[in-house]
């Protein structure tokens, strides 16, 4: 009977040194975190970054007909809005058709889908606010054949 307890014993004494208090593996666990914590710091520095990146660019600036509403519109709503398919009775493939509905609202009335408008672009995504920004610009500017 004695001989038992001593052999149990002699095998849970043999057991410990893995068990997760045992020295050896408790020392190196505490080097890898100590070693990490710089790396953490750093990381935590760069998604502080990352969360809070610039604005995205919007030159609402540099707005031409020419080169930025003329080429939105084709893009978006001439499909819908050309000499053939007068949908709404408006057509937006020349300037002086659009011009006609930039200066009576209409333009930034549907494309910010205001009250009191249909919103545009039919069955389509709605303009980017940057490309909002960038016709109510144009249209404040006087809408002209630039
Ligand atoms: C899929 C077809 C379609 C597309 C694409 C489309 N429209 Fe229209 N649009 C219509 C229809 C249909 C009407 C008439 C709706 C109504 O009167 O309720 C209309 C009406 C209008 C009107 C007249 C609104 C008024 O109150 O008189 C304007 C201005 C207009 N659209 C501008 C645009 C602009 C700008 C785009 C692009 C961003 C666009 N549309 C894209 C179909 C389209």
């Amino acid at each position: 009977m004695s001989q038992l307890r001593a052999l149990t014993r002699q095998k849970v004494a043999g057991r410990m040194p893995l068990t997760p208090y045992s020295p050896r593996l408790w020392w190196p666990s505490l080097l890898l975190v100590v070693g990490l914590l710089p790396a953490c710091t750093y990381d935590n520095a760069e998604d502080l970054l990352s969360k809070n990146p610039p604005a995205p660019a919007c030159d609402t600036v540099a707005v031409t007909f020419s080169a930025s509403v003329a080429p939105l519109l084709q893009q978006r709503c001439v499909s819908c809005h050309n000499t053939t398919l007068r949908s709404g009775d408006v057509s937006l493939s020349t300037y002086t058709q659009v011009q006609r509905v930039a200066t009576d609202g209409r333009l930034v009335g549907v494309i910010t889908h205001a009250p009191g408008y249909p919103a545009m672009p039919v069955g389509g995504t709605k303009l980017s606010d940057c490309e909002i920004a960038r016709i109510r610009y144009w249209v404040r500017q006087g809408a002209p054949n630039n």
